[in-house]
């Protein structure tokens, strides 16, 4: 008589199991998709009903996501979306893909994981996988989790459910390493769980990197975004100490980068974004508080980092006086919102701090972004300005701090009375003008 685990795992590579995802937003989607694509019947599980509706009209509202490949699968019935939790029952594969924000307190923001894990507690049955992908502090899948999921339950993890945690790496906008082809790597409870989350994932992804623990596999996402978080530090800050040696931090950083060993390549900007790096590294300094231990390198570069938005609001300030002109009552134009180039994305974006800051000085501000048709940030909200090139005439500064790739640098450096480059956006041309300053 075959065990609980043989049953999962021929399904799993028969694609017999039925996959749920919790959470249809920049992770679940996409995995959602890479899994019907490998044969799967999948379910996108997500309380907002516009995104249940949008998927099931086979229409995708994430830039990752193509239309036409979305509407191909749900049209073939590879899949739906719901926001009906009690289809949780019929599911031999779950993965959770839900906001791991902080709260206002700066504290982790667990509210969404331990909402999931309830809807899962109340549908778990033997022959279930489940795998959370949320980025979290490590011991959330093992101290968090699993005492809820078995609370009431009988089964043994490892044996009648399996329970996994797995990393998300994806980059929106990248085309190079998407969902399908990015290392994953999974940790499980125990082995017999590490087992069948990777045989689940091996099924629709290339490489699948299997740890010894849910623990290694939480650290092992913030010791890669604390990696990134810490070096966007160092460099901003090198960034500071270079305007004080009256050097230019972008040489520099050339220079550094012919090394062919021994030096990894960061860019100074006006701030982290995103939902990622200015948040996850929290995680880990706030679980080793718990533990009396204080992450410092976490607390410095954080501390660096918040403070580019200030130093960007300084140094228009200092280019506006250089030309005989205050910030306040200027007109300031800032080009960008999202908080990378070629995104849509504005969550924890340095442009809201860098416009907060700026309408605080009372500078009269607009914005342009090709993406992003309007913002609000605290008690104010703008509309991106139609016409990029008037709005770049009219404006006192222009102040880059998203180098989207649509933009013509040439045509602004050319139209703009003042510029305040946060991303070396106009390259040497910047540098060699007497209107524009530069991080
Ligand atoms: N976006 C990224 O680039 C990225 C990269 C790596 C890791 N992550 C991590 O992945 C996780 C998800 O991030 P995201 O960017 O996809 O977030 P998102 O906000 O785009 O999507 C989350 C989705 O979860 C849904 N949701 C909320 N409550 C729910 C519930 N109780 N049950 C089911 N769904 C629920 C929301 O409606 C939303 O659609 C986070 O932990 C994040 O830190 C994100």
């Amino acid at each position: 008589m075959p065990n609980i685990q043989e049953e999962l795992s021929k399904k799993l590579k028969e694609r017999r199991a039925k996959i749920a995802i919790l959470g249809q937003g920049y992770v679940g989607l996409p995995l959602a998709v890479v899994f019907a694509q490998a044969g799967f019947d999948v379910l996108g599980i997500d309380p907002d009903q516009s995104k249940v509706d949008a998927i099931n009209r086979g229409e995708s509202y994430i830039g990752d996501v193509p239309s036409d490949e979305l509407a191909q699968l749900v049209t073939a019935g590879k899949l739906s979306a719901s926001a009906d939790f009690s289809r949780l029952q019929e599911m031999d594969a779950v993965s959770i893909c839900v906001p791991t924000p902080l709260r206002k307190d700066g504290d982790p923001d667990m509210s969404y994981i331990l909402t999931v894990t309830e809807e899962l507690a109340t549908y778990l049955h033997a022959g279930m996988v489940i795998v959370l992908q949320s980025t979290t502090y490590p011991g959330t899948t093992r101290e968090v989790m699993l005492p809820k999921l078995t609370e009431s339950h009988e089964f043994k993890v490892g044996e009648d459910f399996f329970l996994a945690f797995s990393p998300e790496r994806v980059d929106p906008g990248r085309e190079d390493w998407t969902t399908k082809n990015m290392p994953k790597v999974i940790g499980g409870i125990t082995s017999a769980c590490s087992e069948v989350g990777a045989l689940w994932y091996s099924q629709a992804l290339e490489t699948v990197v299997p740890v010894s623990s849910t623990e290694v596999a939480e650290m092992t996402k913030l010791l890669e975004n604390t990696f990134r978080m810490v070096n966007i530090g160092l460099v901003n800050e090198m960034a500071v100490m270079c305007d004080h040696l009256g050097l230019d931090v972008w040489e520099v950083i050339e220079a550094a980068a012919t090394k062919p060993f021994g030096f990894m390549k960061f860019t100074p900007g006006p701030g982290l974004g995103g939902h990622c790096i200015p948040i996850d590294p929290h995680y880990l300094s706030w679980k080793l508080k718990s533990l009396d231990y204080t992450a410092r390198f976490i607390e410095l570069a954080s501390d660096v980092n918040a403070n580019m938005p200030r130093y960007v609001v300084e140094k228009v300030k200092d280019l506006l006086n250089d030309h005989d002109m205050s910030l306040n009552g200027s007109h300031v134009l800032v080009l960008g919102a999202a908080y990378k180039p070629d995104i849509d994305d504005v969550r924890e974006s340095p442009s809201l701090y860098v416009i907060d800051l700026l309408r605080k000085k009372k500078a009269k501000v607009s914005y342009h972004d090709p993406f992003i048709d309007s913002i609000a940030y605290e008690d104010w909200k703008l509309e991106s300005i139609p016409d990029l090139m008037a709005g770049v005439q009219a404006a006192d500064c222009v102040v880059i701090v998203t180098d989207h790739s649509g933009y013509d640098y040439d045509d602004i450096l050319e139209n703009a009375k003042l510029i305040m480059d946060t991303r070396n956006a106009l390259g040497v041309a910047g540098r060699e003008s007497a209107k524009v300053a530069r991080l």
